[in-house]
């Protein structure tokens, strides 16, 4: 084989590869949604917690995270937080982690019930408005056990400034 030969077989061996790679994202993007691959179902139920870590006491903070599949890309979306409590009859009660004046993000308050940074709402330990901006209680969020595990819904509705304006 001569020199020149083998240079034109490796050129179009590169070019191959070059088209081949550049257009696997968008075989990817048509193929996904026949196999029935496309994105995260609608409200899909999250493993949030060990339900041994779910405690009286203190509530415990949990992350909802999703894969999400988009090309050849696999990343963990976030969609809210919640906050778990174990009643005292032992069933575990989740509360969005969301304020639901403006979304801000809700944290614990001296007392053992809730408070926002943001406008400084408080809420009781079981959700119920005390003082502050909104006056209505927080989300309750749908959760549920299951092999030893806590499962949640993503529960947030939109905050009361949004939901005007749609
Ligand atoms: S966002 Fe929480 S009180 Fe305004």
């Amino acid at each position: 084989m001569s020199r020149r030969k083998l240079l034109e077989q490796l050129a179009f061996g590169t070019g191959v590869a070059a088209t081949g790679m550049a257009s696997w994202p968008l075989a990817a993007s048509v193929i996904q949604p026949l196999r029935g691959e496309a994105g995260p179902p609608a409200e899909p139920w999250v493993e949030v917690a060990i339900e041994k870590e779910v405690r009286a006491d203190r509530p415990l903070k949990a992350t909802l995270r999703i894969p999400v599949r988009d090309g050849y890309f696999t990343t963990l979306v976030e969609l809210g937080a919640v906050w778990l409590r174990r009643g005292s009859d032992g069933t575990i009660a989740a509360l969005s982690g969301t304020c639901p004046h403006l979304g801000c993000g809700l944290g614990l308050d001296a007392k053992g019930g809730f408070a926002c940074p943001c406008h400084e709402s408080h809420f009781g330990p079981d959700g119920g408005y005390l003082k502050g901006r909104r006056r209505a209680p927080w989300t309750r969020c749908r959760c549920a056990s299951r092999k030893a595990a806590c499962w949640c819904r993503p529960c947030d509705s939109p905050p009361d400034k949004v939901r005007r304006q749609i």
